[in-house]
């Protein structure tokens, strides 16, 4: 055999290789998964439907290093569809950032940098939100500017319904498209009906007695340099406060994860990631559901045993060896609705024939109705799905793979400052009774080594009657901080950055609006502005709505707001109460009965920042904006709506919602 140097070997696969077929790529900005399921699925079925072309899935974080490469490789491709999800306030997903500010306003190449593309966009968003599926709809228009040619009509996925229907119904309309340039014109064959098969792991059982030691020896370190969502950190909870009186209905918890040692460095108006566990009520059902002993030991592969990797290749990333219990755990998502591909897969192992049945009904076409009523609208959560369907037991390697999503991290928004001082909480000071008359501030310990979270719990009666406790706020309001325990509980955690900074220039004017857990980066935001106060810089003026039902109920962190406004950090608060009085006040209202200043602020180049829901709130909140620079400016309609797209553009009107 000839020896071919390493250097040539490790070139291999980015040489272009011309076996005359067509090259398609297959592009994914994904969060949750759902955007790389469909692109591989996509690219799954064209390749049984295409002999004459090749199908790659491409990570848009991984296509290119930097900015020429995009540059560089767009130019040579020919084919290519995109699967984008858009998020918050209409952005991309983390791994397609990059792509979306190079191609969105940094590429320049004019009418026809892309005419030689041929390509199809999907977008997966959520109707419900303001910029609904705004980052496909972006990239689908500006690639038709430049010259693209689009094969088939921007796809709008809407996740509020049933977003694998769109896909299916977006596939559908791109295939005779795709038949007409991938096939050739004396192919008169028909497309074999395509039936994606039920993608499942190689599970490995392990000897339990390994167990102990494995798990234990994974809790310290990440192992990797960089911190991210692959590659999240432990972090103890060392406070633990709950910040609603008595009186409320409801909870809101006040967090604090210590990062010391853990590497993990944090800017005000961050957010933290949050990889929570399920409830152990929750996890002992799917163990009952299952059938399956929770001290099985076992790992997963996406190889054979030859390292040859299985088929379909759509596997989401495998674990680290570990328990049944821990697995479900950490890893599934059994409270959301099952996707019709879980249907499938529980019907491909349900032993009672009638029940696999009604399962690939619910997952077919004609079950569209149904699936929309039973599982949709009914919000009926996995578990209960599976519960109904007693003879369908998947195995470990199918329920992983197909049925239960991966867990995801949740993310919240950093309520303090890295910059704030450091200040000791006396000890005594620390019991749970006493909390209510220690939240003064400077009682408070706020330090680099802290990130802080205010989490709402979420609590709610689902249409079946089920009570939805989420997962992640339920974790957070049981947990055990360090200050009562050593055992104390954590998490993995990691940083992401966002783009809501306070103003490079302190004497700039800024106008927070935050009802709510709303509140929470603005919080960071004073405790920053006090450490610059105390340092002795000139701060410029500053206003903050906030909202809430009840002074007596949940107005959260009240003293450390006016301690923010004794100690200069704050101008004015400005608090709706939307429960106390015969009519709602809400925080748009207040700022309606404060438009002139608000007027004057933005004149003088203040910033805006809101920060909360953003269905309701930001939404109205956005109208109010509108509303008071129209009527104080004298302004017609579309001299304030370039207005506030200027004010958005240049970075001062910005917004964290969720
Ligand atoms: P409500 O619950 O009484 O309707 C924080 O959640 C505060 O925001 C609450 O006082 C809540 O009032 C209020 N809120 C609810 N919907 C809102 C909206 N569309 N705009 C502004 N505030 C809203």
């Amino acid at each position: 055999p000839i020896e071919v140097p390493k250097r040539i070997i490790e070139k291999l696969p980015e040489l272009e290789i011309d076996d005359g077929k067509k090259k398609v790529t297959v592009f994914f900005g994904t969060q949750t998964g759902t955007a790389e399921g469909f692109a591989k699925a996509i690219a799954e079925e064209a390749k049984a439907r295409y002999e004459k072309a090749t199908f790659r899935v491409v990570d848009m974080d991984d296509y290119a290093a930097d900015d020429d490469e995009y540059e560089e490789k767009f130019k040579k491709e020919t084919m290519a569809l995109f699967f984008l999800a858009t998020y918050g306030d209409g952005e991309p997903t983390d791994n397609a950032a990059r792509f979306y500010k190079w191609f969105a306003e940094e590429h320049e190449g004019g009418e026809d940098s892309f005419k030689n593309l041929q390509y199809g966009v999907f977008g997966l968003g959520n109707r419900q939100y303001e910029h609904f599926n705004k980052v496909a709809k972006v990239v689908d228009d500006m690639l038709l500017e430049r010259g693209g040619k689009r094969l088939v009509p921007v796809g709008l996925g809407d996740d509020d319904q049933c977003i694998e229907d769109d896909f299916t119904a977006w596939k559908e309309e791109l295939w005779p498209t795709l038949d007409n340039l991938l096939r050739d014109e004396d192919d008169t064959t028909v497309a074999t009906p395509y039936t994606a098969s039920v993608s499942e792991y190689r599970v490995v059982i392990l000897d339990p007695l390994d167990a102990n030691v494995d798990e234990k020896k994974r809790q310290n370190g990440n192992g990797n340099a960089v911190v991210d969502a692959q590659h999240p950190v432990r972090a103890n909870v060392a406070v633990r406060r709950e910040l609603h009186t008595p009186a409320s209905d409801r909870s809101c918890t006040h967090l604090e994860f210590d990062i010391s040692g853990t590497g993990i460095a944090y800017e005000t108006g961050d957010h933290v990631g949050v990889y929570c566990e399920n409830l152990s009520d929750t996890v002992e059902e799917a163990e009952r559901i299952l059938g399956l002993s929770p001290d099985t030991y076992f790992s997963v592969h996406t190889d054979d045993e030859d390292g040859k990797p299985l088929g379909g290749s759509s596997l989401p990333p495998p674990f680290s060896p570990c328990t049944l219990r821990t697995a479900l755990t950490k890893y599934a998502d059994v409270l959301s609705s099952p996707k019709k591909s879980a249907l499938l897969a529980l019907a491909a192992h349900a032993s009672d024939p009638s029940e696999a049945d009604r399962l690939r009904h619910l997952a077919s076409p004609a079950g569209k109705d149904e699936y929309a009523e039973w599982v949709i609208a009914s919000q009926r959560s996995l578990l209960e799905v599976m519960a109904e369907f007693p003879s369908a037991k998947p195995p470990i390697g199918v329920f992983f793979a197909s049925v239960a999503p991966r867990l995801q991290p949740r993310y919240y928004s950093i309520s303090s400052s890295p910059r704030s001082r450091e200040r000791l909480v006396p000890e005594f000071l620390l019991g749970e009774a006493l909390y209510r008359f220690v939240t003064h501030p400077s009682y408070t310990m706020m330090s680099p080594s802290r990130i802080h979270v205010t989490c709402a719990l979420v609590h709610d009666k689902m249409p079946t009657g089920r009570i939805h406790k989420g997962v992640c706020s339920t974790w957070m309001k049981n947990s055990t901080p360090f200050e009562k325990s050593q055992d104390c509980s954590w998490a993995p955690v990691f940083v992401r950055q966002s783009n809501f900074r306070l103003p490079a220039d302190n004497k700039v004017p800024i106008i927070m609006i935050g009802p709510g857990t709303g509140l929470a980066p603005f919080r960071g935001f004073l405790q920053e502005r006090l450490a610059l106060k105390e340092e002795g810089a000139e701060l410029g003026p500053s206003v903050l709505f906030f909202g809430c039902r009840n002074r007596q109920v949940d107005y959260i962190y009240e003293d450390e707001l006016n301690h923010f406004v004794n100690g200069g950090a704050l101008s004015e608060l400005i608090v709706a109460f939307s429960r106390e009085g015969p009519t709602k006040e809400y925080v748009q209202h207040k700022m309606m009965e404060k438009a002139s200043d608000i007027w004057n602020m933005i004149s003088q180049g203040a910033y805006v920042y809101v920060c909360g829901d953003a269905k309701g709130m930001a939404r109205d909140v956005h109208r109010t904006l509108h509303t008071i620079l129209q009527e104080q400016g004298s302004l017609d309609n579309s001299k304030t709506e370039s207005m506030v797209k200027n004010l958005q553009m240049t970075g001062r009107y910005l917004r964290d919602v969720w």
